[in-house]
């Protein structure tokens, strides 16, 4: 085993931890190589996947009341983006923001390099004039090193449902990084997927074409393609929950036979009893109420709230205090 492979917050150290604890798990960020990314894409597509499209109507129909606030400051600003993706929302804001000749400059934030490149590709193309500087990190590498910092005020966009990813405790933690640092003119725009009937939650996660099956089954893939591993995936299912209290989607794949998975990579063994869950990706959904309270705990006063015809997800404008 390298002790390369082994660099602290890597794929190779966090599969060996993940896989080490009880129960086991894969972290989710690791979805995205160049394969989850495409899967992903595919997600967005799928008619039992509302967050994107949902989303999408929000910014459509209101995006000059959510700039509304960091326009009315009539200064130079910085728009930063904490998992920007294909930025297809973004695009959005960014043709509003020219067209008011705003002078700001765009900081999308992702940790898929592929993404990135895809990302400056179209934005070059379809915004000319428009200064992009991206940044390859996590959320909290990203928050911890701010280096978008440069004077002016900023607008940090977390958008997509991206802060579910996280469990309530996590997300304060992400929260804490997002106000430590922050000035009192920054603006944050947070999007969130709201409780909702637990069917249609349900089936968000588990599409008809089993394009999110495929998506989850993806880390494993993945252990096999950058760790040497030997796992068959045709042992394991793709299985989503949705627990109404705390508004978590969890999803786990589940060994359906007793195995031992082997990674040559790292030179271990790990052995799976029958119908023992590996847990990946926690998407929590939040009620109006319970965002308020987010709010209020993590430091920030809310602005205004948005959201789309059904109240089927959310976009909240907060302030630091
Ligand atoms: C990109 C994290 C918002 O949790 O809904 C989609 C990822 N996982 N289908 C989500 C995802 C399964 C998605 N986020």
């Amino acid at each position: 085993m390298s002790s390369k492979n082994l660099d602290f917050g890597s794929f190779a150290q966090d599969v060996m931890l993940g896989l080490s604890s009880h129960p086991k798990t894969l972290p989710s960020k690791y979805f995205y190589d160049e394969k989850g990314d495409k899967l992903f894409q595919e997600i967005m597509e799928l008619p039992e996947y509302y967050l994107t499209r949902k989303e999408l109507e929000i910014f459509e129909n209101q995006h000059e009341e959510i700039l509304k606030p960091i326009l009315n400051l009539g200064q130079s600003f910085n728009l930063v983006e904490l998992g920007a993706g294909d930025g297809l929302k973004t695009k959005i804001f960014l043709q509003y923001l020219i067209k008011e000749k705003a002078d700001f400059e765009y900081f999308p934030i992702d940790f898929s390099a592929t993404v990135l490149e895809e990302l400056k590709g179209t934005l070059k193309t379809e915004f000319p004039g428009l200064t992009v500087s991206t940044i390859k990190d996590t959320y909290r590498g990203s928050l911890i090193k701010r280096d978008w910092e440069n004077g002016k005020p900023n607008l940090i966009l977390f958008l997509g449902s991206n802060l579910g990813n996280f469990s309530l405790e996590e997300a304060y933690d992400i929260l804490n990084h997002l106000r430590i640092g922050a000035n009192h003119q920054d603006f944050v725009l947070l999007g969130l997927d709201l409780k909702k009937n637990p069917q249609t939650i349900l089936d968000a996660y588990h599409d008809s074409k089993g394009v999110t099956r495929s998506f989850n089954l993806n880390l494993l893939d993945r252990v096999n393609r950058e760790l040497q591993g030997d796992i068959n995936t045709e042992n394991f299912i793709h299985w989503p929950t949705y627990e109404p209290v705390s508004g978590e989607c969890r999803s786990y794949l589940v060994s359906m036979v007793e195995q031992t998975i082997n990674l040559k990579a790292l030179d271990q063994s790990f052995h799976l009893e029958a119908f023992e869950p590996i847990f990946t990706e926690i998407s929590k959904k939040y009620s109006l109420t319970e965002i308020d309270d987010l709010a209020v705990k993590g430091g920030f006063r809310t602005v205004q709230s948005f959201t789309d015809k059904e109240h089927y997800f959310a976009n909240i404008l907060w302030q630091r205090i």
